[in-house]
């Protein structure tokens, strides 16, 4: 599990090559839900979060847990079905429609005063907010501070130009015992050219 030091130090040494350099553009993800190309999605859920589950959860109950770049993941039912509080932010549209439709939720939508042309999309039973936007749009006064974050596929998504500013949002939405869960990827980028980026910290 990374701590918040950890985070603030990602290092990108491994990151050569063209990976350094690496950007995509929210369009090209959005073409990829489009065309059903989400090979990163796992119906199953993540084999990882329910090993250490207990390492972010640490007891305690009814915790506010955040989804960074959160995709459809099923594992945000699993969290909300278990008494907790879900928020997630994810720029496809389509991506949360496909959540509550898929997981048979009841859903309203709401606009964001303070982000232009964001929505945020709402479980009837009020546990689970889904926020449709660039995760660089959020801060704690419009999501407020989180006691979880489980990072699959977030911060390995994120450009490599953008780890930084990355890593201090994500900092400035941690609660003072906020426990971090971060699944990540580490491998030699000149071998494999793929929308994951390898993320090692020190
Ligand atoms: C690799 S997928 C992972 C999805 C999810 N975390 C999972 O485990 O299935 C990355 C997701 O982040 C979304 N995304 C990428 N950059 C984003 C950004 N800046 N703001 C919001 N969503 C973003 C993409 O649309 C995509 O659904």
């Amino acid at each position: 599990m990374a701590s918040s030091t950890d985070l603030s130090r990602i290092n990108e040494s491994s990151d050569t090559g063209k990976q350094q350099n690496r950007v995509v553009a929210e369009e090209e993800w959005l073409q990829k839900w489009e065309a059903n190309n989400i090979g990163f999605h796992n119906e199953q859920g993540h084999p990882l979060l329910k090993k250490h589950l207990d390492l972010l959860l640490n007891g305690r109950s009814g915790l506010r847990i955040f989804f960074p770049l959160c995709g459809k993941a099923v594992e945000m039912k699993w969290l909300a079905d278990m008494g907790h509080n879900v928020i997630g932010v994810e720029f496809s549209e389509q991506a949360l429609k496909d959540f509550f439709t898929e997981q048979n939720l009841s859903y309203s939508e709401e606009s964001i005063p303070e982000i232009s042309k964001a929505k945020v999309f709402k479980s009837t039973s009020g546990n689970i907010s889904l926020y449709c936007c660039s995760i660089y749009d959020l801060s704690s006064k419009i999501a407020g501070k989180f006691d979880g974050i489980w990072d699959r596929g977030a911060l390995v998504a994120v450009n490599p130009c953008d780890r930084e500013r990355y890593a201090n949002l994500m900092l400035s939405l941690m609660d003072k015992n906020c426990s971090y869960l971060l699944a990540t990827v580490s491998y030699d980028p000149n071998k494999y050219k793929g929308l994951k980026g390898s993320a090692t910290s020190s």
